[in-house]
């Protein structure tokens, strides 16, 4: 028996839907605990790719049972469609396999056209959300007039906490964003009509949890974003609404911060963004270019391109500390050959002065220099190999240094999007 929390140690977009797939062959409960389907999570199992943006990446093994907690913002009608894309292929989603927390606060159509409507009047200082709703969400669940899933039991308390919102939300929509309002009747019949379906799968999700604790089952719990997207300890305000760091999965999914053993970092062998923020390794040239079209670094909800850039040892030290990452997997480690030499930066410079962690100051990572170490590359296909002492030479010093300098082991190594291209050492 083993808890593991699965966190990309990035800004996004790690693998982690490919490790959390693999690892979930030894574990019997998969849980989500943050964030909502501003993720895309995507599994290749054998030969055939599934993104998931809200079920848990353990569906694809029979014997899981796959949980959302409270610390997620469900939008119940993708939630649905994913259901249906996914039983397409003969997989088991039902209520048996799947549950929904009764706690989990939802994602409404007022959420959604805020978050676009207020991107579109932020010219020149966007964010580059997902447009999923997440943060207007969030913002009604601090503010304490969210609706939350078990509220779909009650068609009364749904009307009224509907209007109550809306008659914030409509002023903001009309007189603020020149956006259509919304009418409370219609966000209501849509909402309900969903209901029947939702309310089979929603349950004491953390009762679920301590009996599985209880019984000795392994538990894997989900990451979404990544560490530096954290609404405390990322690139602030260049971040989502959620805690994206590990500390989260207690209040996530309501269990003890006791009931976690390894936590496990996922790390991309180089570093990738999408949206606005600082990223001070990013590569704006033919070498970035090279990483974005051989890594297909294009988002997996959005389809945007990915900024692509050097590792940053800076940034992955850094999320070893936040999180007490006991080990990391690399991943994507095949993108990098053909290149002749690679960069990892070190620490960076700012006003002249050496820095080793990232400075707090909003706008401040925005001005560093990294200061760049440089390794030989390697070549040749990777993609196959399986062992790490087949790995060619330079790859196995580029891994021994990111050890080093991040100051947590490397114990899996990602060589290909598929389940079984992966090497565990
Ligand atoms: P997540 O959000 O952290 O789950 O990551 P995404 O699914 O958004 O993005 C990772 C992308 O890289 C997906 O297209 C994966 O199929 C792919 N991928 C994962 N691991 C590897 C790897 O080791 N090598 C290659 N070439 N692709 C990988
Ligand atoms: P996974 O789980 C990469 C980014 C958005 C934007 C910022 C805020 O697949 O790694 P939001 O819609 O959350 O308010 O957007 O966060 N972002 C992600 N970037 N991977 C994700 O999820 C992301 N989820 C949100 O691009 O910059
Ligand atoms: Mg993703």
């Amino acid at each position: 028996m083993s808890n593991t929390v699965v966190i990309g140690a990035q800004w996004g977009d790690e693998g982690k839907g490919k490790i959390v797939d693999l690892l979930s062959a030894e574990s019997q409960v998969i849980v989500r605990f943050h964030g909502g389907n501003n993720a895309g999570h995507t599994l290749k199992v054998a030969g055939k790719q599934t993104v998931l943006h809200l079920i848990p990446s353990g569906i694809l093994n029979s014997g899981t049972l796959c949980l959302i907690g409270n610390g997620v913002v469900l939008d119940p009608a993708v939630f649905l469609e994913e259901l249906d894309e996914v039983a397409k292929s003969g997989v088991d989603v039902s209520p048996a396999r799947l549950g929904i927390s009764n706690k989990a606060h939802l994602i409404l159509p007022y959420h959604k056209r805020l978050d676009r409507a207020r991107e579109q009047k932020r010219a020149g200082r966007k964010i580059g959300t997902t447009g999923r709703g997440i943060g207007p969400a969030y913002e009604d669940k601090a503010a304490r007039i969210g609706l939350r899933a078990a509220d779909l039991k009650n068609p009364e308390l749904v009307q009224s906490k509907v209007v109550h919102a809306l008659e914030e939300k409509n002023i903001l929509l009309g007189s603020l964003y020149q956006a259509e309002p919304l009418r409370a009747e219609e966000v209501c019949a849509e909402l309900l009509a969903l209901a029947p379906r939702i309310l089979p799968y929603l349950e004491n999700v953390e009762a679920r949890i301590h009996k599985a604790i209880k019984a000795r089952e392994s538990i894997l719990f989900e990451g979404a974003q990544g560490v530096h997207l954290d609404i405390d300890h990322g690139t602030y305000p260049f971040v989502t609404s959620s805690n994206t760091v590990a500390g989260n999965v207690s209040a996530g999914c309501g269990i003890s911060p006791r009931a976690i053993d390894r936590v496990l970092g996922i790390a991309k062998a180089y570093s990738t963004r999408v949206g606005q923020g600082p990223f001070p390794t990013e590569l704006e040239d033919a070498t970035g270019n090279d990483l974005r079209e051989k890594g297909h670094e294009f988002g997996a909800t959005t389809g945007r391109p990915r900024r692509c850039g050097w590792l940053d040892a800076v940034v992955l030290r850094e999320s070893a500390r936040l999180n007490g990452i006991t080990d990391f997997a690399l991943t994507k480690l095949d993108v990098l050959a053909g290149l002749p030499r690679l960069k990892i930066c070190v620490a960076y410079m700012l006003d002249g002065e050496r820095l080793d962690w990232l400075p707090q100051e909003e706008g401040a990572l925005g001005r560093v220099t990294p200061v760049y170490e440089e390794v030989p590359g390697f070549s040749g296909d990777i993609s196959g190999l399986r062992k790490f002492r087949d790995l060619p030479a330079a790859a196995q010093d580029y891994i021994a240094r990111i050890e080093e300098l991040a100051e947590v082991p490397v114990s899996l190594i990602s060589v290909g999007p598929g389940r079984e291209q992966t090497i565990i050492r």
